[in-house]
């Protein structure tokens, strides 16, 4: 017998080239390098240039993962842009990506869940490739979050970065006694009652304005901690998998404190959990697959390895997967 699974083939990422320090924001907001890196662990964010749009952004992501999966263009037939930050209300920011792709065939659409963006788009895409509405998908994660900031909220403003991650996901046929193989399940969540917690105010059919990110911060961060906890459970129930047998955990890179605390609550080693939050900050969608690359990129994470990744988000939304690579 043989079952369809949708195996991640393929990583790549962006990040803009304009670093800004924690020390470069003290000269416009009243904060410290000091109390961003113990609070958050974040030591500096990119920053998109003024003609960056987040489709660029993207591509630049996609391109990097085609090439990492050794396929082209033209084998995509669904694009998925996990995004908070579209080009446009519309079209979908994925539309733009596929024309700069130059892809021609299969459909494209942006998903919103906000810094669950990643883990809502693993578990919307593995549904349409083992449904067979698709074969070959590229799953991006791409932000320009620094345009929703407002620059005086210093409770804000020091957490988030633009950047941008994506992941090629191929649909196969393969053996049931081949074992357990590509995205193994998934668990997403959303509570609506916790929406004012985490949210922009404006919108399009609101105030008719793009609005600035407005968090209650330490009511996220508690949230955050016991929701990813779960949802982490969750899943490995699901899947029928131990906690010590997963390899690797990517989490959101929102704040090492959440990281560490959720590791802390499941008994997971440091060392098999990937942080890049210090080099980019908080990225929402594009922050699970820029750790990604970057394990991958640096030869810890590997073919054959178990990874599981996690997140949190405005909504309130949050959610796991879990995947064989
Ligand atoms: O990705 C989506 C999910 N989002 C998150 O996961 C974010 C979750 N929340 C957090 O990560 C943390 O709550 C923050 C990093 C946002 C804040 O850390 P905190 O330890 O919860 O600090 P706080 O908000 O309780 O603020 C503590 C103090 C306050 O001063 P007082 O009232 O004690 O005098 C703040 O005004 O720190 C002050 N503060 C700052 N000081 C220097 C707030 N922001 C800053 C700042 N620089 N940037």
């Amino acid at each position: 017998m043989t079952k369809r699974v949708s195996k991640l083939i393929g990583v790549g990422a962006y990040l803009p080239e304009r670093a800004v320090s924690n020390d470069d924001l003290t000269q416009t907001v009243d904060t410290s390098d000091e109390w961003i890196r113990e609070r958050t662990g974040i030591r500096q964010r990119h920053i998109a240039a003024d003609h960056e749009l987040t489709s660029d952004l993207a591509t630049h992501a996609a391109r990097r993962a085609l090439e990492n999966a050794g396929v082209t263009p033209d084998d995509i037939d669904l694009i998925v842009v996990s995004t908070t930050t579209p080009d446009r209300t519309f079209p979908a920011t994925a539309a733009y990506v596929q024309e700069k792709l130059g892809i021609r065939r299969g459909a494209a659409f942006d998903l919103q869940a906000v810094c669950s963006g990643f883990v809502f788009g693993l578990a919307t895409v593995d549904g349409l490739l083992k449904q067979g509405t698709a074969e070959t998908a590229l799953l991006i994660g791409a932000e320009t979050f620094s345009r929703l900031l407002d620059w005086e909220d210093r409770s804000t403003c020091v957490l988030f970065g633009d950047g941008a991650g994506a992941v090629v996901l191929k649909a196969e046929e393969v053996a049931d006694s081949d074992g357990p193989a590509g995205i193994l399940g998934h668990h997403i969540r959303t509570d609506g009652r916790k929406a004012d917690l985490l949210y922009v105010d404006g919108g399009p059919s609101s105030t008719g304005t793009i609005g600035h990110v407005r968090m209650q911060g330490p009511q996220v961060f508690k949230h955050a901690v016991t929701n990813i906890s779960t949802a982490i459970v969750e899943v490995l129930k699901g899947a029928d998998v131990s906690i010590d047998a997963v390899d690797w955990f990517v989490p959101h890179q929102a704040n090492q404190r959440i990281l560490d605390g959720v590791a802390k609550k499941l008994g997971i080693a440091e060392d098999r959990v990937v942080s890049t939050v210090a080099n980019h900050g908080n990225t929402s969608a594009a922050s699970i697959p820029l750790a990604l690359n970057t394990a991958v990129a640096d030869g810890r994470i590997k073919k054959g390895d178990l990874v599981l990744f996690e997140a949190m988000g405005g909504g309130f939304t949050w959610g796991a997967a879990l995947v064989k690579l």
